[in-house]
């Protein structure tokens, strides 16, 4: 019997949305690039890994509810002037999120005038996306800011002065440079790790630290800061360590760093080696080397950490990391717990600010809004913080997704450092809830094939809202955010749309790397919310692949975990609602996981659309490996069970494929197109005709599983591309 498949752009299938028919990836991509350059400000209270662009939401969203015959212009014209859903209903929708993170589809849900639920496993994540929609007057933040600063000032900054080495005054530490060491297996001396001499730039002047003669040294506006010889003693100054091996200076033994590490049985201590300081008195910003005061500051640190109030306070961190693909590379440093991650000063000046918002006399809601900004630096503010040099900058630890200990790090001044220091957060912070209120959209147009950016236009609604946790309160609010694992969660409403992100695959690793921030909020928290009580962040029910944990989480477990969590909320989508999915793929294993997934839980996939939000991209050719793409998976629930007597061919299926690609791909009219592109409008169109007929597809007489699918899709994609070029 022949296959009947519904056609691809059939301009007039009743109740049919935008999002089936026709997504502006072209653009949104261009400017998803660059918006993750500079998120918008509400994104930019608190990091969460991953994050995805908000305009990418918003226009999911948008597109989700609109009706398949509204015009692109149409679609833009309200996407940049604002829309109300309600509007465009009759009536207020919801939209749910089961993997909510940090909240971009609630967030930008409610801009819409959408009501939204968010569901998220993590407590951190659960906490930013609370704070970024909870209503706050910008008059009483401002005013617990300016109580904050003469709260903390006067106790911090004394740990952050240095004296300046040109008018002998006292001058304030910028950033201070750490080296790790570890003892040499043959003569016993200590060894510094030193990688390179750099320091770093203040206008066209750069310095550079000799470990030879323990001095710090200017070079020239030529010159590069990776010299070869000392201009100082003269020495030449090869590295110590190459990442992974170092040569001791002392006798010149060859070793392994690691070799050494588990010689010593503990891990590699550090020693502070420069400072940058900036002198308010005579003008001078440089680099010293640390002098006895410096030293003895650090010593006075220490013994403030004995003091019974603080250990006490800081009990929370010496909770041990929890082994996985994240962790396992510091733990085979021997490191153990979270407190071993801050040195002295971290530590001390961390918990005085964070004594200091828990005693305020604010409002719940606003102390919670300082205590963000108090986490957000977190990641910035610990021995793993390595610092750029060729960039001028610090990066946070966690900009590569993992827990390294570079063999030097950064300290900051986590006062006022810049980046990274609690008074740039808490701009951030104010910034972000100005945000909310009046949020805009950056406006671009596109002029000779180009996207040009011309401006900002406020857009109406809001990001803020009236948040619950309680599922029973939900009626009289507008967002409910719920601390719980999808696998378990339940809500008893009917919702007109699921959008969301899952996790990657095996990307990120989310419970391990916000411990970090977890172990540091926890004691503050736990009393109102119970979900922040037991010691870590919940992992069990993480839905994720972690190669270093095969027996817990490996690809079977992601299908069937993420499979059950679809499963569950269909049962809450109305008939004629809609899912949306996010996805990157970066191999085609994963591909097939994440299909399989939406098949087995009941789904018809609808539309796939490729979205290139990463600038490097190869042109035609098979870059499997590559993550180039973000694919936009629309599927809705299967309302009938497949006639078992419709069996579908492969062949058949094919034939369809390919011409329906082909239409597809000429419709969108890009020039630019790559190979992934044409692979996941193949792969799309694939999927569509697959998950119509599902279980009932068939190839040589074997019924036909996903991953074939995928592999037809490839040589598909092939076969498309060279007719392309
Ligand atoms: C890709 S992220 C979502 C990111 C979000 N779109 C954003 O812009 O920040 C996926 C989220 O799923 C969460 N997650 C993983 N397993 C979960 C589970 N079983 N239940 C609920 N959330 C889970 C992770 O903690 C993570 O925050
Ligand atoms: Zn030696
Ligand atoms: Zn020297
Ligand atoms: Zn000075």
């Amino acid at each position: 019997m022949a296959i009947p498949i519904s056609p691809v752009m059939a301009d007039q299938v009743p109740g049919q949305r935008l999002i089936e028919k026709w997504f502006p990836f072209g653009e949104l991509g261009e400017m998803i690039r660059r918006e993750k350059r500079a998120m918008k400000p509400v994104y930019q209270m608190h990091s969460w890994p991953a994050r995805r662009a908000g305009s990418e939401f918003r226009a999911i969203i948008l597109a989700t509810f609109l009706p398949s015959d509204v015009p692109p212009d149409d679609f833009w014209s309200l996407f940049y002037g604002g829309a109300d859903m309600a509007d465009v209903l009759g009536y207020r929708p919801i939209v749910l999120d089961p993997f909510m993170g940090g909240g971009t589809t609630v967030v930008e849900a409610l801009r819409l005038g959408c009501k939204a639920i968010g569901i998220e496993l993590n407590p951190v994540a659960w906490f930013i996306t609370k704070k970024e929609v909870e209503p706050c007057p910008t008059g009483e933040l401002e005013e617990a800011i300016r109580l904050l600063r003469s709260e903390v000032e006067e106790e911090v900054l004394p740990y952050y002065r240095t004296m300046c080495p040109a008018c002998g005054g006292q001058a304030k530490m910028v950033r201070a440079y750490w080296v790790r060491q570890v003892i040499c297996e043959e003569c016993g001396e200590e060894v510094p790790l030193f990688q390179h001499v750099a320091l770093s730039r203040i206008g066209d002047k750069g310095w550079i630290y000799c470990y030879n003669c323990d001095e710090v040294h200017v070079v020239g506006p030529g010159e590069g800061l990776r010299v070869k010889r000392c201009p100082g003693c003269g020495a030449e100054l090869e590295p110590v360590s190459n990442g992974r091996e170092y040569e001791c200076p002392s006798c010149g033994h060859r070793g392994r760093v690691l070799g050494a590490v588990r010689a010593m049985g503990t891990a590699p201590g550090a020693r502070m080696y420069a400072i940058c300081y900036s002198c308010g008195s005579c003008g001078q910003r440089g680099h010293k080397v640390p002098d006895r005061e410096d030293r003895e500051l650090l010593g006075l640190c220490e013994e403030e950490l004995r003091r019974d109030d603080m250990a006490r306070s800081l009990r929370s961190l010496r909770v041990e990391i929890r082994y996985g693909e994240d962790s396992r590379r510091i733990l085979a440093y021997g490191i153990r717990t979270f407190y071993e991650l801050f040195n002295s000063r971290q530590l001390l000046v961390l918990a005085i600010i964070r004594r200091a918002i828990t005693e305020l006399p604010v409002s719940e809601g606003v102390r919670e809004l300082l205590l963000l900004a108090f986490s957000d630096i977190i990641e910035f503010n610990n021995t793993m913080v390595p610092w750029v040099y060729k960039a001028n900058k610090v990066e946070s630890c966690f900009s590569i997704h993992n827990y390294l200990l570079p063999h030097t790090y950064a300290e900051l001044n986590a006062w006022d450092g810049g980046r990274g220091s609690l008074l740039n957060a808490l701009e951030k912070v104010r910034r972000g809830k100005l945000y909310c209120r009046r949020p805009f959209e950056r406006r671009y147009e596109l002029r000779s094939g180009r996207l040009v950016l011309v401006g900002r236009t406020y857009t109406c609604g809001s990001c803020e809202a009236r948040v619950t946790h309680d599922p029973s309160e939900f009626g009289r609010s507008d967002a409910l955010l719920i601390c719980s694992s999808s696998l378990e969660a339940r809500i008893d409403y009917e919702v007109d749309a699921i959008i969301t992100d899952p996790p990657y695959f095996d990307n990120v690793i989310y419970s391990g790397l916000s411990d970090l921030n977890y172990v540091w909020l926890r004691d503050v928290l736990s009393g109102r919310y119970p979900w922040f009580r037991p010691p870590h962040t919940p992992r069990d029910d993480e839905i994720v692949v972690d190669p270093s944990r095969p027996e817990e989480k490996d690809g079977r477990s992601y299908v069937r975990d993420l499979s059950r969590v679809l499963t569950r909320f269909s049962g809450n989508l109305k008939d004629d609602g809609i899912l949306v999915l996010t996805f990157h793929h970066r191999r085609a294993g994963a591909w097939a996981s994440i299909l399989e997934a939406l098949v087995i839980s009941g789904f018809v996939i609808k539309a796939v659309w490729p979205v290139r939000s990463e600038a490097r991209s190869y042109p035609h050719t098979r870059t499997h490996g590559a993550a180039l793409h973000d694919a936009i998976i629309v599927a809705r629930r299967r309302l009938t069970p497949p006639d078992p007597c419709v069996r579908a061919d492969a062949g058949e299926l094919r034939g369809h494929i390919l011409s329906r690609s082909v239409e597809l791909l000429e419709d969108l009219g890009s020039e630019d197109l790559r190979w992934p592109t044409i692979f996941t409008v193949v792969v799309g169109q694939a999927l569509r005709a697959y998950s119509e007929h599902y279980p009932n597809v068939y190839h040589g007489g074997r019924r036909m599983g996903v991953g074939e699918l995928v592999e037809m899709s490839k040589a598909l994609a092939d076969e498309v591309a060279e007719r392309w070029c």
